[in-house]
C-alpha cells in the first residue's frame, strides 16, 4: 500500500523524469537509459575508456553502460570531436569492438552487439566464478559498477547493502583488475561512505569522488574513481 507520501514521491519523480533533459537526449542517442550521460560525463573528465581495453561492466541491465563503452571501444579512428558528432548519431554501435566488454547483472539484458552478457548475483561465488571463467586468465584495464540494490526505504539497511556490493567491487578489483587499471563504483553520500573512502584510499594509488550533472542533485548517488592499484606485500 502507498501512503501519500510516496504518491508525493512518485508525482514528484515523474514530473523529473518527463522534463529531464538527458531522458531526451537518451532517446536522442538510443541510450537505453539516461544514466548512459553518468558514465559519459566522468570518461569525459577522466577519459578512462579506450579502444583495446578489457572493461567489466557490473550491473549492467538495461544496458545504457555497456552501451557507452561498446561506441568508446569501437573508436580506434576517431577523433575526440569526430566521436561525439558520433555519439549522436549512435553510428559506433555498428563498428566492430576493439577490445572486450563483459556485463553482469541479477536482470536479464537485451543483447548489446559485442558484449558478453552473464546473468548472475555478484555476491554469489557463482556468478564470481563466471566472470572469472570469462576472463580467462586475464585482468580488465577498467571495472565499472553502477550497481544498486532494490531501495527497500530503510536507510541504514539500504546503505549496509550498498556498502556490501561496493566492498565486493573493491576486492573484485585486486584480484581481477590491472595493476594499472581504473574501479569506478555507485555509491550513496551518507553513512558508510568515509569508510569506503577508506578503503579506496588503501587500495587506490588516486582515489576521486564524481558527481556527473547527469546524476540528481538531491539523490545521494555518488560515484567513487580509484587508479592504480597499490601494492601489497
Ligand atoms: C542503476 S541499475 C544499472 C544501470 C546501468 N548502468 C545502465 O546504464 O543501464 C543497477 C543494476 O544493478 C543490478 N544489481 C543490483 N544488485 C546486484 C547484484 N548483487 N548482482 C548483480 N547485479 C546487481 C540491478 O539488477 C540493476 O540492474
Amino acid at each position: 500500500m502507498y501512503g501519500s507520501n510516496s504518491k508525493k514521491l512518485n508525482k514528484a519523480w515523474l514530473h523529473d523524469h518527463l522534463n529531464d533533459p538527458y531522458v531526451k537526449l537518451a532517446q536522442r542517442h538510443q541510450y537505453r537509459s539516461r544514466a548512459a550521460f553518468k558514465l559519459i560525463g566522468i570518461d569525459e573528465q577522466d577519459k578512462l575508456i579506450r579502444p583495446g581495453m578489457t572493461v567489466v561492466d557490473l550491473g549492467s541491465t538495461p544496458g545504457s553502460w555497456s552501451q557507452v563503452v561498446r561506441r568508446r571501444l569501437a573508436r580506434n579512428a576517431l577523433t575526440a570531436d569526430e566521436a561525439k558528432a558520433d555519439d549522436a548519431r549512435g553510428e559506433a554501435a555498428q563498428l566492430p569492438v576493439s577490445g572486450r566488454i563483459i556485463a553482469l547483472d541479477l536482470l536479464p539484458m537485451e543483447p548489446v552487439p559485442g558484449v558478453e552478457f552473464l546473468q548472475g548475483d555478484f555476491r554469489e561465488a557463482e556468478a564470481l566464478a563466471a566472470l572469472e571463467a570469462s576472463l580467462a586468465g586475464g585482468k580488465a584495464d577498467l571495472v565499472l559498477s553502477d550497481m544498486a540494490p532494490n531501495l527497500s526505504g530503510v536507510g541504514m539497511a539500504d546503505a549496509a547493502r550498498m556498502q556490501d556490493l561496493a566492498e565486493l567491487a573493491v576486492e573484485f578489483a585486486k584480484t581481477w583488475m590491472k595493476p594499472e587499471g581504473a574501479l569506478l563504483i555507485k555509491c550513496f553520500h551518507g553513512s558508510g561512505y568515509g569508510q569506503l573512502v577508506k578503503l579506496f584510499k588503501d587500495s587506490f594509488v588516486s582515489v576521486a569522488p564524481r558527481k556527473p550533472k547527469a546524476s540528481r542533485d538531491r539523490s545521494a548517488e555518488t560515484y567513487l574513481l580509484g587508479r592504480r592499484l597499490r601494492h601489497t606485500a
